[in-house]
């Protein structure tokens, strides 16, 4: 088979299956187990594929038509510039988190701090990145699941930074020994309702539901982390959060009391985003 009726073939199994994006589905699974990008693909579109390389596309095109993320399939996926492995049993990194590392650099930048917690941490996608981009902060991951912290481990290795620690816990129930304050403790914990969990999108419930649920209001997560971890911050120390949509004052609401000042940042379609607080 050539590589244009391959190409060609793919297009139309993804467009049949009801894929919205079946195109770029198609660009990205054709460059990642032909090899062949856009500009290759037209220039050299007549070139023979091998019979292994049109099975395995084959084979990931039927992954992507049952409707298993294709990020999934490419095992691999690019936040704040740099890839992340990814798979079944982690959250893949939303484009809309990068604005919580970018806060928590100006953060550190700003004040030079020198110890951030990412809690909740999945594939390391916040941790990771707030460490690359602050080689002289130490960065501490936690992350409960076993599923999601393989992957973490697999991406602390792969990017081979000297200072980050990636350690298994429980954040609702954590023993702390040993442990420095932290002058940051930035977090996408899960926040979605439980009730709300089964009207996600299909696609979205192929992630592992315990990176979404947070209980019946979905504040489980901002509530431990105020009972829990604000003894483990050091005086005038910040917290950075992400949130769900309409979510900001609900979750400012979890830390009454111990607040000295607050933000919430929002993004280009003025959803709420994240909250910063003081204490
Ligand atoms: C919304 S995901 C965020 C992952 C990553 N921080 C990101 O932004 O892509 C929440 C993560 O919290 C983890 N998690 C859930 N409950 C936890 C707990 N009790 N302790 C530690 N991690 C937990 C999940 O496994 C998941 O990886």
């Amino acid at each position: 088979m050539t590589v244009n009726q391959l190409y060609n073939d793919c297009l139309l199994r993804l467009k049949n299956s009801g894929n919205d994006d079946y195109r770029f589905d198609c660009d990205c699974l054709f460059e990642h187990f032909i090899g062949f990008d856009k500009v290759k693909r037209i220039t050299k579109g007549e070139f023979p594929v091998s019979d292994k390389a049109c099975k395995e596309l084959s084979d990931a095109v039927d992954r992507r038509t049952q409707g298993e993320p294709l990020q999934y399939i490419l095992g691999k996926w690019s936040f704040m510039g740099c890839d992340f492995f990814v798979g079944s049993g982690v959250l893949i990194p939303r484009p809309e988190t990068e604005m919580l590392v970018l806060r928590a650099d100006e953060i550190i930048r700003e004040n030079k701090l020198s110890t951030v917690f990412d809690l909740c941490a999945g594939t390391g996608a916040i941790g990771l990145s707030i460490a690359r981009l602050n080689p002289d902060c130490r960065v501490y991951m936690f992350e409960k699941y076993d599923g999601a912290f393989y992957y973490l481990q697999k991406n602390v290795g792969a990017f081979g930074l000297e200072n980050v620690t990636a350690l298994k816990c429980d954040i609702t129930d954590f023993n702390a020994s040993g442990l420095p304050k932290a002058d940051l403790i930035v977090s996408n914990p899960p926040y979605i309702k439980k009730s709300e969990i089964k009207l996600l999108q299909k696609e979205v419930l192929r992630e592992p539901v315990t990176a979404l649920s947070a209980g019946e209001d979905g504040l489980d997560f901002y509530r431990a982390i105020r009972s829990k971890w604000l003894s483990l911050l050091k005086d005038n120390g910040t917290v950075l959060l992400e949130c769900g949509d309409g979510q900001s004052s609900d979750v400012i609401a979890c830390f009454d009391g111990v607040i000295k000042s607050s933000a919430v940042y929002y993004d280009f379609n003025n959803i709420d985003r994240a909250v910063e607080i003081n204490v």
